[in-house]
Order: structure tokens, then C-alpha cells, then sequence
């Protein structure tokens, strides 16, 4: 199945299943504002109970914080948001639709790497003794795109780096990028567009103050960390770790929860000694990605994208990237930010935001390395790897399909499924009092409507790993069959096991102990 046609599916499968609902629906919706379902939140609260603990339980020296959404304005002048958290724009005056200038050079080299992947898969299939690497070095073809990939990228970086919209919109002509829309490349000048959404507060025009909604929850730990060092007696090498929403007022929204206008982030700020930060870098860059790939999906579809032109702020970053169904995108940031946030704070406030060092005698202001993801495009990740549409030959030859969700365990909304085989013999009964014994550990349903193989199929569909079926057996016995979601193999087992057995597999210590 073609990835477009993959990616539309799942779509309408978290709505169809109650993961991920449009804002607003009945209303017609809010373009890039979703809302999470039944199933949708317990598996991003899952997601963010797995973050958290990776980073505050497992760690002596990270802490946790919950800052508010509003603050001062002057943080955002400070932190450099107000004059320059800015999207180029461009409009194509026949289509009469806006993009961001930088994503639709970006799209337009992502094309351009799209047809080296297929000369490499075109040349793969005529050779035997294929050797990749030479191919991509030695082809002409190959070469002449890929000189192309670099000028663009060299002009573009420059461009962005030097604000200079000119010499964006320069790169849209020369390279013939057209709009999708209109087909046309009868394009607008470029022009900046701050993202933050603003508001009021103050409950008089006069005294009302102008705040924004914050783009990112970095900048709340920033302000606070005095406040945590002081209150908590951190020392150098410390973190603080924040889950919480920030806004942004996204001009291209498109992949469904991939680029949304509301969103959640999971960020770390670790403070460290200056001139340690190249290792903490190094170290937090191994751990995230060992964190991502805990999962067990492909490793194959997880890179890392390191910057080449940095932020004025940073002196090292790199990307996670995860191959969506639409690409390699970004899910996380890394970057060595230096001391310029706290330093622009310390400026802006007039208090001073240093630490003192008992061993040199020095005080001084941190440096940081920040580990920032979004809980939403995690979750979108997730549900990229899990979703599977399979075609099953049965024992008697004829065929069958299913779509499944294989979730990880510990991720599943709900982890186990208690199914009476029929409603009658006091078979609702045993089940119900299975569930009310599970239901202290785990997220468990009850389900005894329609066939046990339709009960399987709505089971499979929303990730849930373990199906338990009680039968007449299980009266005389005590004993139920258990079926497992991927292999849908089954077996018996005593129902006083049944906790070990699920709490083994569904645990997040199961993911934790990989760490
Ligand atoms: N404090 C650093 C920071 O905010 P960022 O690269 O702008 O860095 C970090 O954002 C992460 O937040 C991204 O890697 C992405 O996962 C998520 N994110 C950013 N903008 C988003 C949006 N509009 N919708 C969903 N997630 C977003």
C-alpha cells in the first residue's frame, strides 16, 4: 500500500477508535487543534509517564517542575521570542494559499533526495553485487543531484541565518519551486511572521498587560532555576524536567498531529560545569536516541540530523529524526544552548543567576544542554510504527485480515480485554470478578457483545496486548485462555498467574530497565 494511503488510514482510524478527534468538530473543526479520545490519552499519558520516570525517577540529580503557561512578558523579550521567533512567508497569488518559505525549499529537496533513492533503488535491482555507497559516490546522476542538495542547503542556511527574505524567495525562483496548489510560480515577497499567539491580562483596557501564550515550557524553567537549585541543594550537574503545553501559531499546519497550533513538549534543561557541555551533549544525544529505540520498533527508521548552521545561542545541535510516513522528521531536539538563556534572564532581571562552585571558588552562570520533544508528535510516532493492516490465511485456506495496533505493552491503553465466551452458565460472572480483582494493577474492559473473534478484531484495533477468555472450563478449573495480540497465539493458564504474567510484559519498568 502506497505511504500516503497508509498514513490516510490511520487517520481515520484514531477517529474511528477514539485516539485523536479534530478540535471543535461539530463546528467543522479548528484547522491543527486536536483532541484526545478515550483511548488517545491513556497512551499519551503512558507516553509521558515513560518520559518522567526516565528522566526524575531513574536520575539522582534531575527534578521535576510545573511552571505556569503565562509569565512575564519580559521572559520573551529576554529569551529573544518577540523579535525573533519568526516563519518566512510567501503566498502564491493564484492559489491564493500561504506557506512557509523554508518548508517549501525544504519539501522541494526532500523531492530532489526522493530521486537519488530511486536511481539507488533502480540500480539495486539490476546488479547483483550491489555496493551502495560506491554507487551513491561514483553515479553521475546521483552526483548531479547531489551537488544540487548542497547549493540549495548552503544558500538556504545563509538566508536564514541572515534573515535575508530576499535571497529565500531567490531560492523559490531559481529553483522553480511551484505551489501545489495552482501548479504556478507567481509568487509574494517573503515576509516574517512572529508566532506567538498573544493575550490580555488585567481586567481594564488601561491596566491590561499584553502576555503571550509561551511557545515553549523551556523558558519557565529558565526563570526557576535559582529557585529549584536554591530550594532543592542542586549541584552541578543537575536537570530540570517539565511536560507541559505550549502554543504556536503555525501558519503551514499539515500530517495531522505532526504540526499543531496547541501541543505538549517534554523538556529537560541539565546545568552544567562551562566547558563541560560538549560531553553532556554527546551523552544526552546516546540517550535519547537509546530511549526511542527502547520501543523495539526498526532501527533503521531513526537518525539523527546534527546541525550544521547552529543558533546564535547554541555551540552544538542535533535532531532525532523518525521516518513518518510522509519522511525523516524531526521528533526531538538536542542542543547545547550554552549560557544564553540564563544570561539574557540575569541581564533582563537584574537578579543574578549564577552558582557558586565550593572547589575553585568561583561563581558562575551554567551552561545547558536541552533535551526538547513533543509528547504529540511522539505519540504520532508511535502510532506510525504500530499500525498494521495484515491479511491472514486461516487453517481451513480461506483468508481474513485485521488491523492491529502493535503499541508497545506498557504503552497500550488498555492492557487486557476479560471476554466470557458466552453470556449465560455464569461465565459474565467469573469474568467480572476477574476484572475487579485487575482492575488495582491495570487498565482492563470487560467486553461480552458479538462473536469472540469480533471481540478479538476491536481488541487488536486499539493495541490491547492480552485477550482473556473465559470458558466453561474455567468453572471446573480455574484455568482461562490467554491470547496474545501479535501472534494471536493462545495458551491456558491458572487465572491466580494471570497478574504476573500480564504485569511482566505491560510494566513501563519493562521499558525503564533498558535504559
Ligand atoms: N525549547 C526548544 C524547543 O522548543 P523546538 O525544536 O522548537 O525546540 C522541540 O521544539 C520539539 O517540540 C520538536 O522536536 C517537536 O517534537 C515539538 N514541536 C515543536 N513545534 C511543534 C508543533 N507545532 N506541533 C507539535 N510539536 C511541535
Amino acid at each position: 500500500m502506497a505511504q500516503e494511503d497508509h498514513f490516510k488510514n490511520l487517520i481515520a482510524h484514531c477517529k474511528e477508535y477514539g485516539f485523536v478527534f479534530q478540535s471543535s468538530e461539530i463546528y467543522d473543526g479548528l484547522s491543527a487543534v486536536y483532541d484526545y479520545g478515550q483511548y488517545g490519552v491513556e497512551l499519551k499519558n503512558n507516553i509521558k509517564k515513560y518520559w518522567w520516570d526516565s528522566m526524575v525517577l531513574l536520575h539522582d540529580n534531575i527534578v521535576g517542575l510545573d511552571s505556569a503557561i503565562f509569565m512575564h512578558p519580559t521572559t520573551w523579550k529576554a529569551s529573544g521570542h518577540v523579535d525573533a521567533f519568526n516563519d518566512p512567508l510567501i503566498d502564491n497569488r493564484d492559489s491564493k494559499k500561504r506557506y512557509r518559505a523554508d518548508i517549501l525549499i525544504e519539501d522541494h529537496i526532500a523531492k530532489i533526495e526522493a530521486k537519488i533513492d530511486k536511481e539507488v533503488e533502480k540500480a539495486a535491482k539490476r546488479f547483483n553485487d550491489f555496493d551502495e555507497k560506491l554507487f551513491r559516490e561514483t553515479n553521475p546522476r546521483v552526483g548531479d543531484y547531489q551537488r544540487k542538495i548542497e547549493e540549495i542547503t548552503a544558500g538556504f542556511a545563509s538566508a536564514m541565518n541572515n534573515s535575508d527574505l530576499a535571497a529565500i524567495r531567490e531560492i523559490i525562483i531559481n529553483n522553480e519551486i511551484v505551489c501545489p496548489v495552482s501548479g504556478t510560480r507567481n509568487w509574494t515577497e517573503v515576509r516574517q511572521f512572529n508566532l506567538m499567539f498573544a493575550t490580555e491580562i488585567g481586567s481594564t483596557a488601561d491596566g491590561a498587560m499584553k502576555i503571550y501564550l509561551r511557545p515553549e515550557t523551556a523558558q519557565g524553567i529558565f526563570v526557576n532555576f535559582l529557585n529549584v537549585q536554591k530550594s532543592g541543594r542542586m549541584k552541578l550537574p543537575f536537570g530540570i524536567a517539565q511536560i507541559g503545553k505550549a502554543f504556536r501559531n503555525e501558519i503551514v499546519a499539515r500530517q495531522f498531529i505532526f504540526r499543531m497550533r496547541e501541543f505538549e513538549q517534554m523538556e529537560l534543561q541539565f546545568f552544567v560545569k562551562p566547558g563541560n557541555e560538549m560531553e553532556w551533549f554527546s551523552h544526552w544525544k546516546e540517550a535519547r536516541m537509546k530511549w526511542h529505540k527502547s520501543f523495539g520498533f526498526n532501527d533503521d527508521d531513526y537518525r539523527f540530523h546534527d546541525h550544521v548552521k547552529l543558533a546564535h545561542y547554541a555551540n552544538a545541535a542535533t535532531d532525532i529524526e523518525y521516518r513518518f510516513p510522509f519522511g525523516f522528521k524531526e521528533v526531538e531536539g538536542i542542543h547545547s544552548r550554552t549560557d544564553f538563556d540564563l544570561k539574557q534572564h540575569q541581564e533582563y532581571s537584574g537578579k543574578k543567576l549564577q552558582i557558586f562552585d565550593p572547589v575553585s571558588g568561583e561563581s558562575y552562570v551554567p551552561f545547558v544542554v536541552e533535551t526538547s520533544i513533543g509528547v504529540d508528535r511522539m505519540f504520532l510516532q508511535i502510532i506510525s510504527a504500530a499500525y498494521c493492516e495484515e491479511e491472514m490465511t486461516k487453517e481451513d485456506g480461506s483468508t481474513d485480515s485485521r488491523v492491529v495496533f502493535r503499541l508497545p505493552p506498557a504503552l497500550a491503553p488498555v492492557k487486557l480485554a476479560v471476554l466470557p465466551l458466552v453470556r449465560k452458565d455464569g461465565l459474565p460472572e467469573i469474568s467480572r470478578k476477574i476484572v475487579n480483582e485487575l482492575r488495582f494493577d491495570f487498565n482492563c474492559q470487560y467486553d461480552e457483545k458479538d462473536s469472540i473473534g469480533k471481540r478479538y478484531r476491536r481488541q487488536d484495533a486499539i493495541g490491547t496486548p492480552f485477550c482473556i477468555t473465559i470458558d466453561h472450563q474455567t468453572a471446573e478449573d480455574n484455568t482461562v485462555t490467554i491470547r496474545y495480540r501479535d501472534t494471536m497465539l493462545q495458551e491456558r493458564v491458572e487465572i491466580d498467574k494471570l497478574r504476573d504474567i500480564i504485569d511482566e510484559k505491560v510494566n513501563i519498568r519493562t521499558l525503564l530497565r533498558k535504559l
